[in-house]
């Protein structure tokens, strides 16, 4: 089969799940393709499409949701669909629908829906980061969970999309003007050593190290604070412990 991995990812964990089922994937034999929506404006031929992406206040980021309206074609032919969201709980996961119904419309056969619970990466103004131990059993669950999705597709008991997602997509819309302006909460302090990497990881190219600048299309992934490794980077001049993907998806 010949199967297509789409994502976004901020800081590493949905992408760790895309290169999860990858892995797999490649390991059984199918053709397989992964693609970040940061690089890819289309989808390489297939049969299987995976797609994935974080959720930020109870959707999928705004960008993914675009990217699947923008450039995902309708298609006509038996095209199955799996969507996936990664999050800090499981209560708000709304964002698998979303992508889901919008795949549907297109004409594919969504077989799948799955939340995954992994570590969180915003816990900026409230929350706690999620503590080590549960870190690994995350990306132990998660592993299985892959596979389990994998072993189990439902291919002739698709997925029906009766409510709307309207609502929740309202949502995205709201949260991403509104992460244009928190992201001004962002700074870099002294301590910055100059090396370039939130400037140029940032997927909506928002920060110029040179006068250590935040714009306004930031859509609060986290990345530039998490990956800091003078850790100058302060959200309202608070500074925290990064977070950073130290477990592999082991099949
Ligand atoms: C701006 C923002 C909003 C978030 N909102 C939620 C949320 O509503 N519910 C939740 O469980 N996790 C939430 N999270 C946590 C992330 O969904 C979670 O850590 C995710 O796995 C990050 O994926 P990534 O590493 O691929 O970016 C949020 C994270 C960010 C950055």
């Amino acid at each position: 089969m010949r199967i297509s991995i789409l994502f976004f990812s901020g800081t590493g964990n949905t992408k760790s799940i895309a290169y999860g089922y990858s892995q797999l994937l490649k390991d059984k034999g199918h053709d397989v393709a992964v693609s970040s929506i940061e690089t890819a404006s289309t989808l390489d031929e297939h049969d299987l499409l995976i797609i994935g992406g974080p959720i930020y206040a109870g959707n999928m980021p705004h960008e993914l949701i675009q990217w699947v309206r923008k450039n995902i074609p309708k298609t006509s032919s038996n095209k199955i669909a799996l969507v996936y969201s990664t999050s800090a709980g499981l209560q708000n996961a709304h964002g698998v629908k979303s992508i889901g119904k919008k795949l549907s419309n297109k004409g594919y056969t969504i077989v799948d829906l799955l939340a995954y619970e992994m570590p969180r990466n915003f816990y900026i103004d409230k929350y706690d980061p999620t503590p080590e131990f549960l870190q690994k059993q995350q990306f132990k669950n998660a592993a299985q969970m892959i596979a389990d999705s994998i072993n189990n597709l439902q291919i002739d008991k698709p997925i029906e999309f009766m409510e709307s997602v309207l609502l929740i997509d309202i949502m995205a819309d709201l949260f991403s003007i509104m992460a244009k302006s928190l992201g001004k909460n962002f700074s870099i302090d002294e301590s910055c050593i100059s090396c370039g990497i939130c400037e140029k990881n940032c997927p909506k190219n928002n920060i110029t190290l040179k006068d250590k600048k935040y714009h306004n299309r930031c859509i609060l992934c986290t990345r530039c604070i998490h990956n800091c490794p003078a850790n100058a980077i302060s959200y309202k001049k608070k500074k925290i412990e990064p977070y950073r993907v130290q477990y592999k998806i082991k099949l």
